[in-house]
């Protein structure tokens, strides 16, 4: 199972802990590049990288804290194509380790997946419930619905409450004598 970092999660593995590995991640996957200390490492050349999710900047190949992002919205086709070509590197280089939780609400163009093969599974064991709640099973739109019948039950339990009590104390006899 799949183990998912926030973005602050992942900042944490930013490398200015000696002691702890260094983490970057392309295409919302999450690479160990520890063995690479020295270019993410702090001091390194790519240190902007660590702890971040650097598709964009990968993308434009700018090495710049200030544009690691997933925003790929005014990406041109060569771009696109560079960043493939990192997430190729990556995925044949450096061990998966995660994925970064997805936002609930993106109306960003999509990251895809790489083309070369991405074993995302059996990484790391996560309680079932929290990876469960960290998917996007649970979009805005589903919420919003599943209140919406939260709210019309309680709506028709009232309705039905308040008729029961507002009603004639012999009106249920009479209805039983016509009978
Ligand atoms: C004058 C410009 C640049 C030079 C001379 C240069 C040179 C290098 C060299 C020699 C390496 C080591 C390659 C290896 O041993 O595998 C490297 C790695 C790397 N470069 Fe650059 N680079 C330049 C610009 C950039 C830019 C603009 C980016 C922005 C995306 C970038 C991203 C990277 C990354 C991410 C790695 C590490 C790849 C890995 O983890 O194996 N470089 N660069």
């Amino acid at each position: 199972m799949v183990r998912f970092f926030t973005p602050e999660e992942l900042l944490a593995f930013d490398g200015s802990d000696a002691d702890k590995p260094v983490y970057i991640a392309v295409k919302g996957v999450i690479y160990d590049v520890s063995q690479s200390r020295e270019f993410y490492g702090k001091g390194g050349p790519y240190e902007a990288f660590a702890g971040r999710e650097c598709s964009r900047a990968l993308a434009i190949m700018k090495v710049d804290a200030a544009e690691c992002n997933d925003n790929l919205a005014d990406c041109t086709e060569k771009q696109l194509k560079t960043l493939e070509d990192w997430c190729n590197k990556f995925n044949s280089k450096y061990p998966i380790v995660g994925q970064v939780q997805k936002q609930l609400c993106c109306t960003r163009r999509p990251l895809g997946a790489c083309t070369s093969v991405t074993a995302l599974d059996d990484v790391v064991e996560v309680p079932p419930v929290e990876s469960l709640l960290r998917t996007t099973f649970f979009t805005p739109s589903l919420l919003a619905g599943m209140a919406l019948v939260v709210l019309l039950t309680a709506l028709g339990a009232y309705v039905l409450w308040w008729d029961l009590q507002h009603r004639e104390p012999g009106a249920a006899a009479e209805d039983h004598t016509e009978l």
